[in-house]
């Protein structure tokens, strides 16, 4: 077991920079997500641990060792990629000793690690079929136990989860909490996917354009995201954006939306310059009252059991998303009021960096 050191590490493909300088310390046993769009170089950075991308400028240390020159097998990880990468023509309890015959571990040993993995992911009694013979979520258990049987200093995930279905993708996620809190092996998990980097991690590390956005757990990124771009990132809806102006009373920021309505907000005023920002408001801190002291209408009304989602229109145009109970009686059209809990509000500069409750 060990952690990992990034330092300033980048990579380019022809004349573009990737990877951009990064720095990351990953404590031994810690689960950092790497969560970023498609094309923001998580898998790069990953394959770069891993080893099968080379490091143009930087240094990684897997533990005290520095490994960005090694072989990817002298490296002591093991990746789990999206596509299971099996070999069709073996069984899968060859699968699972290829690699380790390949290294000369002995036969008696591999069939223990064997034994062991397979009943951890509950793959015993598949060891005799050919990957062909097996669904997407046994495919990706085995290779999943390819990866256990090695018994790595480090798990790298590349997207293992994007080609299960929603309910086998749930289902494997938690399995890969719970394998993490048997084994307290340190993994590094790549996806764009916010709702498994959440569920998931210890911490994330949010990427975009090869550099690190922010790193946080997931209730910090959540609560206080350092940019505009974590804060659409992550949330479900996605956060509510709208113009504001701001103004100064006791020290904190007043704002004004395009409708007129007025927000005390938490956020200290320090650190902000007065006029045009943008406030961000989740919906479940935007909710349908009959005292609501906003006026709205509702346009699209989104019932998902637990909650309902209210797509609204504030007087001067401008859109937001607001929550009610899941059994609502607003419809679409209605004309409704909205209480809005200004003091959960986030502020974003001319930047785009985020300013939050100050407590
Ligand atoms: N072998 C390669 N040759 C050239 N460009 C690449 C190569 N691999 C990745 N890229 C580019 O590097 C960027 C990051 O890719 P990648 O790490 O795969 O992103 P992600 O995994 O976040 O979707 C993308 O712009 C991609 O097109
Ligand atoms: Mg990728």
């Amino acid at each position: 077991m060990a952690g990992v050191t990034l330092r300033d590490v980048s990579k380019r493909f022809g004349g573009v920079e990737v990877i951009r300088g990064l720095s990351l310390d990953i404590a031994e046993r810690e689960f950092v997500v790497f969560l970023g769009p498609s094309g923001c170089g998580k898998s790069t950075l990953l394959r770069m641990i891993a080893g099968l991308e080379s490091v143009d400028e930087g240094a990684i240390h897997i533990g005290e060792r520095r490994i960005d020159a090694l072989p990817p097998g002298d490296r002591g990880v093991a990746m789990v990629f999206q596509h299971y990468a099996l070999y069709p023509h073996m069984s899968v309890r060859d699968n699972l000793a290829f690699g380790l015959k390949n290294i000369g571990t002995p036969g008696n040993e591999i069939a223990a690690r064997i034994d062991t993995a397979a009943q951890s992911l509950e793959i015993g009694h598949l060891l005799d079929r050919k990957p062909g013979q097996l669904s997407g979520g046994q495919r990706q258990r085995v290779a999943i136990a390819r990866a256990i049987v090695k018994q790595p200093q480090l798990f790298l995930f590349d997207e293992p989860l994007s080609n299960l279905d929603a309910a086998l993708r749930v289902r494997t996620r938690l399995e890969l909490a719970q394998l993490h809190q048997r084994l307290g092996t340190t993994m590094i998990f790549v996806t764009h996917d916010q709702v498994e980097a959440m569920t998931l991690a210890d911490r994330i590390v949010v990427l975009n354009e090869g550099r690190i956005e922010q790193v946080g757990t997931p209730m910090d990124i959540y609560l206080r995201p350092a940019s505009r771009f974590v804060a659409t990132f992550v949330g479900s809806p996605t956060i509510n954006l709208l113009p504001v102006t701001l103004a100064e009373e006791d020290g904190r920021a007043i704002a004004t939306l395009g409708d007129g309505t007025t927000l005390r907000t938490a956020v200290a005023m320090a650190g902000m310059a007065a006029g045009d920002a943008q406030i961000g408001l989740r919906a479940e801190h935007v909710r349908i009252r009959t005292d609501g002291a906003v006026a709205a209408n509702a346009r699209v009304v989104e019932r998902l059991g637990e909650r309902t989602l209210v797509h609204a229109q504030l007087a001067d145009g401008s859109a937001l998303v607001a929550e009610d109970a899941g059994i609502s009686a607003v419809r679409a059209g209605d004309a409704i009021r909205l209480s809005i809990d200004g003091s959960a509000a986030h502020l974003f500069d001319a930047d785009g960096r985020g300013h939050h409750t100050s407590l």
